[in-house]
């Protein structure tokens, strides 16, 4: 068994953040969604790994993840050139999958409890496509899936305007090397893409077994800043202990699931969990409430955070209610002066701010 992830795209819905970084690096809890995902695949004891990468952000994903040394795995990397959608991917990555089974990821999606048991399953009762779903609110944004009373899928729909169920398919698949040939006889959809999901309606009409599992945990996909945000949240909430390393002074509180890792300095502050604070960070006369990573040697002074995710190397002075906010890296926000109530802004392409 073989897995494909796909970090490819160009992460229009997260500009001007995926400007500078891909968005599958963005952090949840302080570290890469795409680690997360390596970890899971790793964990369902698969370690011959290929990465779709675009040649925008390729070398970023190249550099973060290296050889795979790191999950005791080899990684492979397969460039797409344009982003013409999931089966493109698929049947740009045939020469590293040949005739392997595989599992694929989207590199920008999480699942709670990670894949293990689904490739085991898979593993099991050879089916030829192995699908997760999920129930969600809004099912005209993903691809959709019509099961029988049986609980057996019929028909599959790439984001229909009017969808039969509320069942979204979640950005993880196991196929049988079959999903090749399904994917020769597809054409594009009406958005230019070679969509996966009618590659699978294909498996479907060739008559091939395609067995389904409505996921009962959280799915993130973290393609927008709110859904980021909520990644944060669920994340912080779901995983992290206390583990206090950096120093904290005696005018300080640190309340609750904290993390503050190595080098990291907060003085005569409160952190109230759960809340992750990076090394080298330095917080001062503030307070850091629930739901918050802040990156690597960011400084944070007289200020109030919360609900937010601040990358590396940025600089918060006197801000007094920072909250639903996703704050860029080297990037430095202060109030000059009380007195004031002009502000004085220099900010990057595409940003989006509310004061
Ligand atoms: C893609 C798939 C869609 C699936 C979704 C999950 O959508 O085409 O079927 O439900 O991922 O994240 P896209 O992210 O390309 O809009």
């Amino acid at each position: 068994m073989k897995a494909l992830i796909l970090a490819g795209g160009s992460g229009t819905r997260l500009k001007p953040i995926t400007h500078t970084i891909p968005k599958q690096l963005l952090p949840v809890a302080n570290k890469p969604i795409l680690f997360y995902v390596l970890d899971q695949i790793r964990e369902a004891g698969i370690t011959d790994i290929g990465i779709i990468i675009s040649p925008e952000t390729g070398p970023y994903i190249r550099e973060a993840v290296g050889d795979g040394l790191r999950w005791d795995s080899r990684v492979t990397y397969v460039p797409q050139s344009d982003p013409l959608g999931l089966a493109h991917a698929v049947k740009t990555a045939q020469d590293f999958l040949a005739d392997s089974p595989f599992l694929m990821f989207l590199g920008d999606n999480l699942i709670e409890g990670g894949v293990k048991s689904f490739v085991q399953e898979f593993d099991n009762q050879s089916p030829d496509a192995l699908l997760l779903l999920k129930e969600v609110p809004d099912p005209r944004l993903f691809g959709v899936a019509e099961l029988n009373g049986k609980g057996e899928v019929m028909h599959l729909v790439e984001k229909p305007k009017e969808p039969k169920t509320n069942l979204a398919l979640v950005g993880v698949y196991l196929f049988a090397p079959e999903i090749h040939r399904a994917i020769a006889q597809i054409k594009p959809s009406w958005r230019g893409e070679l969509e996966i999901t009618d590659a699978i309606q294909k498996l479907l009409e060739m008559g091939k077994e395609v067995r389904s599992h409505i996921l009962t945990g959280w799915w993130l996909d973290t393609g927008k800043k709110d859904d980021l945000l909520e990644a944060n949240r669920v994340v912080l909430d779901g995983l992290l202990k206390r583990d206090v390393r950096g120093e904290v002074d005696s005018e300080s509180k640190v309340v609750g699931r904290v993390e503050i890792r190595e080098g990291a300095k907060v003085e005569n502050s409160t952190v109230r969990g759960p809340v992750s604070i990076a090394e080298g960070c330095q917080v001062r006369n503030s307070f850091i409430g629930p739901f918050t990573s802040i990156g690597a040697s960011t400084t944070v002074e007289d200020s109030s955070v919360g609900h937010s995710v601040i990358l590396e190397n940025s600089r918060i002075y006197r801000i007094e209610r920072l909250e639903d906010s996703l704050i860029g890296t080297g990037v430095e926000l202060r109030k000059a002066d009380e007195r004031f109530k002009a502000v004085k802004l220099f900010v990057g392409c595409d940003s989006s701010l509310e004061l």
